[in-house]
């Protein structure tokens, strides 16, 4: 057992994308039944844990104005909840550096709180098992323990229930990111009133496209793409089909809004594919800027 206590630590964590997201039924307690395959790429959020005489959160980066630094902030409550059900004073100063968008569809707020799970774990020095912070994680949000465990998965249930999936190689993308965030349970919504009112395409199996991440080959997973929450995301901002009809005319394989978007993810056949769909997109007016990124990379992980 180390018996140097670190001043501060810092935790880096993963946005994800989801390569197949099928939405089922509105269950009583609100969330929907999912299958989804995630996919951690790198493009991260930093975390910095140091002990103080209150829980405070400061926010750095892009988007900063929309994250909240009070209680609520989704890393406060990530320590919070460590710190309650393991008897300590949850008394840290939280700085978040984003690299993730803002209300993107891509796990930014999942992200920081997966790392103030582990960091805050490994600062007070926790005996927690993973199988434990995943339970922790799971009541913070959904996506919170994909988060803590990157790479690629499968998940079920609300999204929290992973069974990590074989990926060869290394997939590009080329992020979109849009001038306006979207909510997620307002994209949620507007899914179950167009299904009120209509019949929007649903995902299927995600088989064809599980053995196609297998394969390595994104040619093989492009087709495969889908999400349901698409269609709410492109009602509620209609814009976003400019984006992604964008992407294909640049070069892109196929493109899929992330989440509930209204990221639009773009996969390519290499990394400079992944480029030059980027320079394109952002000439072309249909976002507020561009990423390139690579998946799978882990989940959360201790800065050195
Ligand atoms: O779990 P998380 O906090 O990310 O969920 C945010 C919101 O997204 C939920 O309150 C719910 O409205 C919606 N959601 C859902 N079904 C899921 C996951 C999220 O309806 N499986």
């Amino acid at each position: 057992m180390l018996s140097v206590v670190p001043t501060s630590l810092t935790v880096r964590a993963p946005a994800k994308v989801n390569l197949h997201l099928g939405v089922g039924d509105l269950r009583p307690d609100g969330f929907h039944e999912l299958v989804t395959v995630f996919q951690a790429l790198s493009l991260h959020d930093d975390v910095t844990l140091t002990p103080s005489d209150a829980l405070t959160v400061r926010v750095t980066g892009e988007g900063v104005r929309d994250v909240p630094t009070d209680a609520t902030n989704l890393a406060a409550r990530a320590v919070a909840a460590l710190a309650e059900r393991y008897g300590r004073d949850p008394y840290l100063q939280i700085d978040i550096a984003k690299g993730i968008p803002v209300a993107g569809g891509m796990a930014g707020g999942s992200a920081d709180a997966a790392a103030a799970l582990l960091g805050a774990a490994t600062l007070w020095g926790l005996d927690v098992g993973r199988d434990e912070l995943d339970e922790v994680a799971a009541t913070l949000g959904s996506d919170v323990p994909f988060s803590l465990h990157g790479h690629t998965a499968l998940g079920t249930g609300r999204g929290e229930r992973l069974i990590p999936a074989l990926a060869r190689g290394e997939f590009h993308w080329t992020l979109a990111l849009a001038r306006e965030g979207l909510s997620t349970p307002a994209v949620y919504r507007e899914l179950d009133r167009l299904r009120e009112v209509g019949d929007p395409p649903r995902a299927g199996s995600p088989d064809a496209l599980l053995a196609a991440v297998a394969s390595g080959d994104p040619h093989r997973l492009a087709p495969l793409l889908a999400n349901d929450l698409q269609a709410a995301a492109l009602s509620l901002q209609p814009g976003l089909r400019r984006t992604l009809r964008a992407g294909i005319e640049a070069g892109a394989l196929a493109g899929i809004v992330s989440g509930s978007g209204p990221t639009c993810a773009f996969l390519c056949a290499s990394a400079d594919d992944a480029v030059d769909v980027g320079t394109e997109l952002a000439g072309a007016g249909v976002c507020r800027t561009v990423r390139v990124a690579s998946g799978p990379v882990p989940g959360a992980t201790v800065v050195p």
